[in-house]
């Protein structure tokens, strides 16, 4: 190849346009290898074949075809460092955060409307105080009948139609007054202690039953701890509860195998406030929770004397209360997990 000094002229003037259109590195490399290319290099070419020019040759040409790689090796250079600012401001320009956009709203989700009450009803014992403790759902035949004064043949076995478990003596709780035995069986007196939790019954549903519910059982146990006590610390929870001290607490006279005296507790109808309503069916008044001084025979089951120690329990039925509160016409929405229903609390 015999070459001259326009050829370094055209490739510096080739060159310069290219470079001027190269918008990506990749695009800056290709000629990059154009030029400079170990094989196939333009400029290569022509640095290789220095070597056949005459001395006088060598001088000019030589010169000029070296200045030409100097040129190129700086515009490639300066290119190269241009493409790389103007990526690096891209980036910045895309990772940009504008502090005044608005933001995207975070979901925000909350409890359950049983699991509200359960926590300010647990609150409000826990100021009078009262422990909050806990049993299983999976019960004992012990726990949940036998300790608890209920014959072996007494309806009330049947009355709360048990889920009975395959394993031999165990059911799912029908009531949380289970706890109290556990309680007391680990505890001396005096004590107070409230216990919500699910409770089951193999029974019929429909709007005002399902198979499971919740309870909040209530103990207090000292020496001279009386079924008055019980009505101001049930008045107490209520009116605080309902956020309304015009909320009474009335006892009417009642059976349970646990308790002697037992009573039924109704407080003030807290949809019509005593006006009388359909909710109340025109009573005024809303069975709300049972109650009673505890058996001695009960005592005795867990190893307390009764001639020492003697005290109340009770147990509310939580549903109702959130049902009346909140107006919900069916307990069987609470269960049904459907967002629909609960997005409302
Ligand atoms: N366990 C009873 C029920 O499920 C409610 C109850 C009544 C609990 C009287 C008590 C009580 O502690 O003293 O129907």
């Amino acid at each position: 190849m015999h070459i001259d000094l326009k050829q370094c002229e055209h490739i510096q003037k080739e060159a310069a346009l290219e470079l001027a259109r190269i918008a990506s590195r990749e695009a800056l490399e290709q000629l990059r290898l154009k030029y400079f290319g170990r094989k196939e290099g333009a400029l290569t070419a022509v640095l290789r074949s220095l070597k056949d020019l005459s001395e006088e040759e060598k001088k000019t040409i030589g010169r000029a075809a070296h200045e030409t790689k100097l040129y190129l090796e700086d515009a490639l250079a300066k290119k190269e460092q241009a493409l790389i600012e103007a990526e690096l401001h891209d980036q910045q320009r895309k990772e940009k955060i504008d502090v005044t956009a608005p933001g995207t709203r975070v979901l925000e989700g909350h409890l359950h409307p049983l699991t509200q009450l359960i926590a300010k009803a647990c609150d409000i014992f826990t100021a009078m105080g009262f422990a909050v403790v806990e049993g299983p759902e999976a019960e004992t035949e012990r726990y949940n009948f036998d300790a608890l004064n209920v014959p072996k043949d007494h309806p009330a076995r049947d009355m709360q139609d048990t889920f009975w478990l395959e394993a031999p003596g165990m059911l799912l709780r029908t009531q949380t007054s289970s706890v109290q035995i556990r309680y007391m069986e680990t505890h001396q007196p005096p004590f107070r202690i409230v216990a919500p939790g699910r409770v089951f019954r193999n029974e019929a549903t429909d709007a005002t039953h399902e198979a499971q519910f919740y309870q909040l059982e209530g103990l207090m146990v000292g020496k001279d701890v009386s079924l008055a006590n019980a009505k101001a610390v049930l008045e107490v929870f209520f009116q605080r509860l309902l956020a309304n001290k015009k909320i009474a607490v009335r006892f009417r006279p009642s059976y349970f195998p646990f308790t002697e005296p037992s009573v039924e507790v109704d407080v003030t109808c807290f949809k019509c406030f005593g006006k009388k309503c359909a909710v109340c069916k025109r009573t005024g008044w809303l069975e709300v929770a049972g109650a009673g001084m505890v058996h001695p025979t009960v005592l005795a089951n867990v190893g307390i004397d009764a001639r020492e120690w003697q005290g109340f329990a009770f147990g509310v039925g939580l549903d109702r209360i959130a049902m009346v509160r909140y107006g919900i016409d069916d307990i069987r929405l609470m269960y049904g997990g459907d967002m629909r229903f609960l997005k409302q609390f």
